[in-house]
């Protein structure tokens, strides 16, 4: 925004806007007002260059090692990006704290919202500390827009997320395209987002798992037909695959080249990049682990339930090569419009199946299986910080 004056002057005049924002959006409970906020930064395997044109150099300490104007752009564009998604989770799951289905669930969902927040502050934490007034300004716009408002800049962190079914599934699926986003900027030449990478995925983990684990109780308890959990499976993975940007991106290209984003396995991988389609390649990955999960889902399903799977990865799509087409959500196969239409509601969760859901959720009080054995998320959420090599 060209002319946006920043209020701001240093870190801690942005936690006082932090602060601000948490409690005008409705998430300032006793414990999440109770936690201390960190920059907290976690190792990386190398201090060289791992990939791209720089490969084999020393990795950026600062801003002023990063050899282009461009590059910085770049990279500041890819934290602003990451951060956005940070804030607009808390801001979908608001609402949510109140009618979780156990008390284990409702530490769950604060530890989530508290991690999350945490992450969000990390990366206003990098922009202030390394980009200079732009980065200011950045950082504040970061807690003016709004999830709710449509103000937020990537489409899956505008949708409402205001139901537990939604949660499980958000938190598997979508908080999983963030573990497959901050992995591959682990591997970045600028080392303190490499390095606050590698700590925000000890955090992203229990996400995940908290997600994973509630689909299984779901699953497991079986009063939920499977049919609708589909639905939503659909929803969300859907809007996963489109988070890994379009295919052929001249953006993905440069990031890679400047070492800055790298591929999701690029340790691991010794076959050259191919930089017209790393997105897609990514994206892929991400397909093949999701479909594994929810393989694991189907040994729980009732005898005589229809098999769980993840959505073709033509369905559904607004970004990249099959975006705005029309494809069948489990075979792929093309479907011409009034065909498609139909398709739409017997694949996607409709008003009346979110209607049967919420009452599904409100009557039947075994609607999810009981978390056994677990330990309590805020009792364990220091855990994490003995990973951290700045305390
Ligand atoms: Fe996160
Ligand atoms: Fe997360």
């Amino acid at each position: 925004m060209p002319g946006k004056v920043a209020k701001i002057g240093t870190f801690s005049d942005w936690v006082g806007l932090f602060n601000d924002w948490r409690k005008e959006i409705g998430v300032n409970t006793d414990d999440i007002e109770a936690f201390k906020f960190d920059t907290l930064y976690g190792a990386i395997e190398t201090d060289d260059i791992e990939f791209g044109h720089y490969k084999g150099r020393r990795k950026w300490e600062n801003l002023r090692q990063v050899p282009t104007q461009q590059m910085r752009d770049a990279l500041m564009n890819m934290i602003v990006y990451q951060g956005d998604t940070e804030f607009a989770s808390v801001e979908q799951q608001r609402n949510l704290l109140e009618n979780a289905p156990t008390d284990w669930d409702r530490r769950a969902i604060t530890r989530v919202m508290i991690e999350e927040m945490r992450h969000g502050w990390q990366m206003c934490a990098l922009l202030i500390d390394h980009f200079g007034y732009s980065g200011k300004v950045e950082a504040q716009k970061m807690l003016e827009r709004r999830a709710f408002e449509n103000k937020r800049l990537l489409g899956a962190f505008n949708v409402d997320v205001d139901n537990w079914m939604d949660f499980f599934t958000y938190t598997d699926f979508v908080d999983r395209d963030g573990k497959f986003q901050l992995q591959m900027l682990k591997f970045s030449a600028f080392a303190p987002l490499g390095r606050s990478m590698s700590y925000m995925l000890r955090e992203e983990a229990f996400h995940m798992g908290t997600g994973n684990d509630g689909l299984r109780r779901i699953v497991e308890a079986g009063i939920i037909p499977a049919w609708l959990i589909q639905k939503y499976l659909n929803k969300w993975i859907s809007s996963s695959y489109d988070l890994f940007g379009t295919d052929h991106s001249s953006s993905a290209h440069w990031a890679y080249v400047w070492g800055i984003k790298g591929r999701y396995d690029e340790p691991k991988n010794d076959k050259a990049a191919d930089l017209d389609d790393l997105n897609d390649y990514n994206r892929n990955l991400y397909r093949d682990e999701v479909a594994g999960l929810i393989e694991r889902f189907n040994s729980s399903l009732k005898p005589g339930e229809p098999k769980l799977y993840a959505p073709n990865i033509k369905f559904n799509r607004f970004i990249g090569r099959w975006a705005n087409q029309q494809f069948h959500a489990q075979t792929g196969e093309p479907l011409d419009g009034h065909a498609y239409e139909e398709h739409l509601k017997e694949y996607m969760p409709t008003v009346a199946d979110k209607k049967l859901l919420l009452e599904i959720i409100e009557t039947e009080k075994k609607w999810i299986a009981e978390k056994a054995g677990a330990r309590d998320p805020l009792a364990t959420i220091g855990e994490v910080r003995k990973s951290a090599i700045n305390i």
